[in-house]
């Protein structure tokens, strides 16, 4: 069977995908944070899923932190954040997701008094149980970079007993006036501890370049999320190919927090021969998981079905998997596309 002559939202739910840019507290729906809130007796402000919607309306990246760090508040035990883990996982699977490489903010909840390890353990335990419905899924650590450098550093301390739950660090929340460096010797001293390392380099940031150079140059990133006004610089475009450095893009919530998907910087990221890949970053926010993303990123640039091909090939190439299973998931690929027979009309 050839491919389609348009990549369709069939085509690209089927294809099998690594998730490598998701933050879990950006899965928390409206039904379930309506139903944790009145489990845990927490008073949101809202009482109906439209009311909850209503609330969404963003501009930009500060605009939505300011109603996505209260809604938290919801999440108390540990069973609340496997649910809210389970809850993304299944969406993930219905959604092509073979591979899970998912956000958490620790200290937006070690902050309101829930226990570091209800955090870890809630997740880790939904990510485990993923393999029951064909999901391997791992856990990222994300620090504060609105928080100081020390309470970054203290979070990182608590972490060492839950070392092996955990496969790498990640830097997120508002960039402006928390440049990379701020946080040096907490990625350094990660690094020793033997994670992973990426960061936020969010879209059209003051400062996108100077902070795209730093990660790469002076923190060692494994990879970068966002990123994508690297393009601005062709030498920096150059730097990221020859390393390898995958790219984490997310149009759909690219086109809440600035006012485009920056569809065809993907493409012009892509046809360079980059490993810019394709992600949902917070999904209960702004209504897409990744398929949409994948769906819509294509349709806005006029990608072809073998571009979005590579697209999902680049998720598991910038992934953190061993060589073995990134062998495996690359051949499954390969298998859907041969195979492949339209299920729409
Ligand atoms: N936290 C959740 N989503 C984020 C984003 N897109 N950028 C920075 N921090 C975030
Ligand atoms: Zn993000």
């Amino acid at each position: 069977m050839p491919l389609p002559t348009q990549p369709t939202l069939d085509f690209v739910t089927g294809l099998p995908k690594a998730e490598l840019h998701l933050h879990l507290e950006g899965t928390l729906e409206p039904d379930l944070k309506l139903r944790l809130a009145e489990r845990n007796g927490v008073d949101i402000g809202q009482s109906t899923v439209e009311d909850v919607q209503a609330t969404y309306r963003f501009t930009d990246l500060t605009s939505f932190l300011a109603v996505y760090y209260p809604a938290m508040d919801v999440l108390q035990t540990e069973d609340d954040f496997f649910e809210l883990a389970h809850a993304y996982l299944l969406r993930a699977a219905a959604n092509g997701v073979k591979h899970a490489e998912m956000f958490f903010d620790p200290q937006a909840h070690t902050a309101r008094g829930v226990p570091f390890e209800a955090v870890v353990k809630g997740y880790h335990r939904a990510a485990a149980a993923a393999a029951d419905f064909g999901v391997d899924a791992d856990l990222i650590m994300c620090f504060l970079r609105d928080l100081s450098a020390e309470s970054a550093a203290e979070t990182l301390e608590a972490s060492v007993p839950f070392k092996d739950l955990i496969l790498g660090v990640g830097l997120d929340s508002d960039e402006r006036g928390n440049p990379p460096e701020k946080f040096a010797g907490v990625f350094a001293r990660a690094r020793d501890l033997g994670y992973r390392l990426t960061m936020h380099c969010d879209i059209d940031q003051v400062g996108s370049i100077d902070n795209i150079r730093t990660v790469l140059e002076t923190i060692g990133v494994d990879r970068i999320d966002h990123g994508t006004n690297i393009v601005e610089d062709p030498a920096l475009v150059a730097e990221v190919k020859a390393r390898g450095i995958g790219l984490t893009s997310c149009p759909v919530s690219n086109s809440f927090v600035t006012d485009d998907m920056k569809a065809a910087e993907v493409a012009q990221l892509l046809r360079d021969g980059v490993k810019i890949t394709i992600n949902s970053d917070d999904p209960a926010y702004f209504g897409g998981y990744v398929a949409d993303n994948y769906a819509a990123v294509a349709a806005k640039a006029g990608l072809t079905p073998e571009e979005v091909v590579t697209l999902a090939k680049n998720s598991f190439e910038a992934s953190w998997i061993d060589e073995d299973r990134r062998a495996a998931y690359l051949a499954e690929i390969d298998r859907y596309v041969e195979q492949y027979e339209p299920t729409e009309a």
